[in-house]
């Protein structure tokens, strides 16, 4: 007999050195709350952790700008992030803490297991940005300079956050610390590095294809395309995969256990995803179940819920670190999801827009289902494929229109009816109810097929269709006319009892979304709270065509669930929405004076900036410029030439169709940061050869002060084929 599988889900640990806002949420907690709640209704042996990470640069850098220590800094945010996760329902079978004995010592077994079995890393000497006056290594995070990619000067060691590119100190522009505010040094110093390009043949078979080892592990086209071209992108960009440091200098942070390793610690992307391993020992040792049930063998379903930026992380360098060490199952699958951004905008901690968890749940204290109207909003907006946007303006409109006009009110009247012509009774029915129940059973059916397959969105719009089709059927049926003049029709016991059993349904399907509404759901049919296990009941019966309520079960007293926000009877909840809307209405109006008030000095004091005179080509008149075809187009694809080091090869999508375009960029920015990205071509010039290749166009680059080069940009969302005038 096949043994039963074993869920182990992960959420990314977030960094415990700030509070989580909204987009942090929709990205990696709340689609795997619903998954999990999802399948505990399946029944299945399914454990999910997650916990703070509590090391690295992000945690000393807050700490130095608080002005107190670490300790107290992931003190301070584990407990905050803990328990707002709580409070908006987030059941994490366990939120553990990377900073816990069990962890070090999970972590630096770890690394000894590879260090012990050879061949997995090597040790190298390299130089390394060191401040003098501080008398330290640099993490990169502590370094800042400007981004060779667009220009950006408060770029960081590791990553532009303007442009998002990936970067190494060393690629800085004018780089300074962070510590003492000059310019670092170069001193060499000793690393351990993860042999990355081993591995690099299995993941791209097992991202790729799905197989592992010549067998099948997972259906690779579950993956979401995202997931997957990112992954690629990286595997086959360039050189393709390199060993990757895996130890910092640094005072914070696990030991490395080596004798020649003093004052040194482990990189956090190394120890932090170990611990999904420490944070599940810890759950089975406080349960009574052995851990290596939940990693170990072929029955164990792994899946990392995450947000893009981590994909690489988790898709390729901890299934490699997994894979050397041997024993332990890899994912089968990352449904990672894209970004959230706040009414137009990327979430600013600095700007203040945005709204944090914690937040949230302040501004709303006084707000019924705050919880359940948050999370709804954030479902049906959710950036599963690609990035969205949060407004409040649809938040109300989802919570009134979807939560209460639709679900509420529907469970609502089928309660009051039943009371009102069956003394809340059940009816008694002799009709083919399965048949008359037949789109609703699939409607409901289709929730859990879309769950399985974490279209989180699409199971959340399945539910609301389910919810529609009774309110439908009760309307079609209209039994308040037809009591007027045939009081026992048998058409009003059937209307209702078919009513009650979509009541039914629902209570069970809408426990992973709603799940503080839905036991009033369960309280309103006088059902029982819900248990492990309740999904798998229901979808037997509707199997054996039994009904999920009994004819003669009573029912409860009604109740409204979901007091509707624009309501103008009673403003109190829409001016909590209001007061948020002015907020953000003040954050921009502020800056635009800032604004105003810079470019009124500029102009005071023309002295202030002596300007280099600028040299402007001949002048042309209308129609030469006139001839030029300017379009906008998407970057498909892009390689290097070989043995061009000034050449990519792109292709490109017109819209009206696709071209090859040869541009001398190639110092400038990487291939793989390209694909995807709008750019504007001029797509009358006459084709040219380059090295062999037709260039049919050109790309439109703008060139700073000191040569760099950035893209030319269309305004967001314009489709390609979009003409420039
Ligand atoms: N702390 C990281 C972040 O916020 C995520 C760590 S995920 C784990 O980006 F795998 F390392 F745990
Ligand atoms: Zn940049």
């Amino acid at each position: 007999m096949a043994s039963p599988k074993r869920y182990l889900i992960t959420s990314a640990l977030p960094y415990a050195n700030g509070a989580l806002h909204l987009g942090h949420l929709a990205g990696a907690y709340l689609p795997a709350d619903i998954y999990v709640r999802y399948l505990r209704l399946l029944g299945r042996d399914v454990v999910w952790v997650c916990g703070s990470d509590e090391h690295g640069a992000a945690i000393t850098i807050q700490a130095k700008k608080e002005g107190t220590t670490p300790r107290e800094i992931i003190d301070k945010y584990h407990v905050l992030n803990k328990d707002t996760f709580e409070r908006l329902g987030i059941s994490f079978d366990l939120y553990h803490r990377t900073s816990e004995p069990l962890h070090y010592q999970t972590a630096q077994d770890f690394f000894t297991k590879l260090y012990e079995k050879g061949g997995e890393f090597e040790e190298r000497f390299s130089e390394q940005y060191y401040d003098e006056a501080y008398n330290q290594f640099l993490a990169d995070r502590y370094i800042i300079g400007t981004c060779p990619n667009c220009g950006h000067t408060e770029a960081f060691g590791d990553q532009c956050e303007k442009c998002g590119t990936a970067l190494s100190p060393t690629e800085l522009i004018n780089p300074r610390s962070t510590l003492s505010g000059e310019s670092p040094v170069l001193k060499p110093t000793k690393h351990w590095y993860f042999k990355l390009n081993k591995h690099a043949d299995w993941l791209r078979e097992w991202i790729d294809k799905g197989t592992l080892d010549g067998q099948q592990h997972h259906d690779a086209n579950t993956w979401k395309k995202h997931v997957t071209g990112q992954c690629l992108s990286w595997l086959n960009d360039g050189d393709g995969l390199q060993p990757r440091s895996i130890t910092r200098d640094l005072d914070w942070g696990i030991p490395v256990p080596l004798e020649d390793a003093k004052g040194k610690v482990l990189y956090v992307w190394f120890d932090a995803p170990i611990g999904y391993i420490s944070a599940t020992k810890q759950w089975a040792l406080d349960h009574g179940k052995d851990w290596k049930d939940y990693w170990y063998g072929n029955d164990v379903e792994l899946i990392h819920f995450i947000g893009k930026d981590n994909i690489v992380f988790h898709c390729i360098v901890f299934p490699a670190m997994l894979h050397a060490h041997g024993d332990f199952a890899l994912p089968r699958n990352v449904p990672a999801n894209q970004f959230l951004n706040f009414e137009g905008q990327k979430f600013s901690k600095s700007r203040g827009w945005g709204i944090e968890q914690h937040v949230y749940l302040e501004e709303f204290k006084d707000f019924p289902n705050k919880e359940d109207a948050l999370r709804w909003a954030l479902l049906r907006n959710m950036p599963e494929n690609k990035d969205s946007d949060f407004k409040w303006d649809e938040f109300v409109d989802f919570h009134d229109k979807e939560l209460a006009d639709n679900f509420g009110n529907f469970v609502n009247r089928v309660i009051v009816l039943t009371q009102k012509y069956f003394d809340g009774l059940v009816p008694e029915v002799d009709f083919d109810w399965m048949d008359a129940l037949s789109d609703a059973h699939r409607l409901a059916l289709g929730v859990h097929d879309d769950l399985k397959a974490f279209n989180f969105k699409q199971a959340a719009q399945t539910l609301m269709e389910l919810s529609s089709w009774g309110n439908t059927h009760l309307q079609d049926v209209s039994p308040w006319n037809i009591a007027k003049t045939d009081p026992d029709s048998p058409l009003i016991r059937e209307c209702l009892f078919t009513c009650l059993q979509v009541v039914g349904l629902l209570s069970v399907l809408s426990e992973p979304f709603i799940p503080f509404t839905a036991p009033r759901v369960r309280a309103l049919l006088g059902l029982p709270d819900l248990q492990r296990g309740d999904l798998e009941r229901v979808l037997d019966q509707l199997q054996n065509s039994q009904p999920v309520i009994a004819s003669g079960h009573r029912v409860g007293q009604p109740e409204v669930l979901f007091p509707k926000i624009a309501d103008r009877r009673d403003p109190a909840r829409m001016e909590i929405v209001e007061r948020q809307k002015a907020k953000l209405a003040a954050i921009l109006q502020a800056e635009a004076e800032r604004q105003k008030a810079l470019a009124v000095v500029e102009a005071n004091a023309p002295t202030a900036i002596a300007k280099e005179p600028v040299a402007v080509k001949d002048e042309i008149q209308y129609d030469d410029f006139a001839k030029l075809d300017i379009r906008v187009a998407t970057i498909l694809e892009a390689e290097r030439v070989p043995k061009a080091d000034k050449l990519l090869q792109l292709r490109v999508d017109l819209g009206f169709e696709q071209r090859t375009i040869v541009s001398g960029i190639a110092e400038h920015f990487e291939p793989q940061h390209l694909v995807g990205k709008q750019v504007l071509v001029v797509a009358n010039l006459a084709p040219r050869k380059l090295r062999g290749i037709e260039s049919q166009g050109m790309i439109l680059t703008a060139e700073n002060s000191e040569g760099k080069l950035g893209l030319v940009s269309p305004p967001e969302g314009w489709e390609n084929g979009s003409g420039v005038k």
